[in-house]
This record gives C-alpha cells, structure tokens and sequence, in this order.
C-alpha cells in the first residue's frame, strides 16, 4: 500500500510576506490530516521561512530543482547539499518549465536524479508529454525516453526511494487536466516501466504522482484511481484552502477502498 503523497509546487510565487502565511496555513489545515504525505515546494528564497514555519509539523520542504555538483563554481545555482541543510526532503526535478525554458536536457535531469540520490533526497523526476505529442500518438514514447534516462545508470534499490511525477505539458496551468482515464493509462505504463527496470516489488513501491491542473474540485477523482499515488499541485498550491482540500482528498483516498 502506496502512502498518497500531495506536494505543493509554488514555481516562482511567494515573497517573505506571502510564503509565511501560506506555510502557515497549509501546516495549520493539515494538523490533524492522517493518511498522505504532504510537501511544499517554495522558491529558494523562502526555503528557511518555510522550513522554520513547518518544522516539527508533518508538511515536508523541498526544492525545486538543484544543481548536480556538490559545490563549485555555478554562478546562480543551488547544491542538493545546500537543500539538505534547509531540511529538505524532496527535490522537484525535469520539470518541464525547466526543460523548456532552461534548456535541461534528459542528459542534466539523470545527473541531477543521481546527485540528489547522493544527497539523501527524494527526488521527484517529473515526465510528461506536450500536447502535439499526445496528437501524434507519442504519448508513451515520450515518457518512456524520459523515465529511461532519467534514470539511467541508478541500481534498482535506489530507484525504490524517488517517486515519479506523470505531468502532461498540456495540462500545466491551462485548467485542463488529464481525466483519470488519460492519467491512469500512463501511470500503468509507467508502473510497467518500473517494473521493467527494476522488479515487480520495487515498482509497486513507487509513488507516481499526476500533475497538471490538479483542483480541489477534480482531485478526488483523480487520486481514488488505482495508479495514481497523489498529485504535484502548481496553481491550487498557492491557495490555503485549496491545497489543503487536495491533501484530505489524497488522505481520504486512502483509507478508502482503491478505486471506489
Ligand atoms: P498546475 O502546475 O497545477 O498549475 O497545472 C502543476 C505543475 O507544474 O507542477
């Protein structure tokens, strides 16, 4: 049994004098939630706010993304060591903003992958198809290339700590989300992959999460599905309300028969 996992992704929102209140919020909303992990992923700069506000509280800190050295000379770049020190957990990486705004490359996301698995961080290597793939029919081709390499070279057992992030680039911030049809026929395949690469076990083990337009008003439908172990929330993440409703939907999935 898969524990549901809710991680709230703010990209670049969230000043000081937004975060604290935010954080605080979401770890207040949730204190008495059993039954999902939760997580929140703010901008570098309100990492130590938020970590500071959720310490001691069950909502977890990650980054969102981490340069694949140690240390050295990467002017602008932040370590998975320097995420660790803040007490992060988790670390959001191949998000497609930043392959496609950033440039990073299937190649840069495996090197990430291994550094943060170095580390002790959780990476969460996120894969997803754009919309003229999806007409193409290249929807699994495309995931595959990228589950394939993002984590080339990683021993089996290693692969049973990350969790992955199915995210349709057509789905992100447009207010259309995959349906849980769409959603749960590539996290099946996904699964397969797993299992491909490492055992039957380990591959039930992995949490694979679904993001793109996750709400509070379709995110019960979305984590009842068998495959789809919880959700990485951009938009609905910057609203207390919001996220909070996803989380009891996650948690609440999970008492709940799967599939129900
Ligand atoms: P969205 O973003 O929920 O705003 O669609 C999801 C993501 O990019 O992780």
């Amino acid at each position: 049994m898969r524990t549901p996992l809710v991680i709230g992704n703010w990209k670049m929102f969230g000043t000081l004098a937004e975060a604290r209140p935010l954080a605080t919020g979401v770890r207040d909303g949730l204190r008495r939630v059993r039954g999902a992990d939760v997580a929140l992923c703010p901008p570098f700069t309100a990492l130590a706010a938020v970590g500071e506000i959720v310490r001691e509280s069950a909502v977890a800190l990650g980054g969102q993304t981490c340069h694949w050295d140690a240390a050295g000379a990467h002017t602008g770049e932040i370590s998975p060591g320097m995420l660790v020190e803040l007490g992060c957990r988790y670390v959001l990486l191949g998000h497609s903003e930043r392959r496609k705004e950033i440039g990073e490359t299937d190649d840069l996301v495996n090197r990430k992958v291994k550094a943060a698995i170095a580390h002790g961080l959780t990476p969460v290597l996120c894969v997803g198809e754009t919309a003229e793939e999806r007409r193409q029919g290249l929807t699994f081709t495309t995931v595959e290339g990228q589950l394939r390499a993002g984590l080339a070279g990683i021993p089996a057992e290693t692969i049973a700590q990350g969790v992955l992030a199915y995210e349709p680039v057509w789905a992100i911030g447009t207010g259309q989300n995959a349906t849980s049809a769409q959603a749960s026929e590539v996290h099946g395949y996904l699964r397969g992959l797993l299992s491909e690469l490492t055992s039957k076990e380990i591959a039930q083990a992995v949490r694979i999460l679904y993001g793109g337009s996750v709400k509070a008003d379709n995110a019960a439908e979305l984590v009842a599905a068998p495959d789809i172990d919880g959700a990485l929330v951009g938009g609905a993440s910057l609203k207390v309300a919001d996220f909070v409703a996803i989380a009891k939907h996650a948690a609440r999935a999970a008492t709940a028969p799967r599939g129900a």
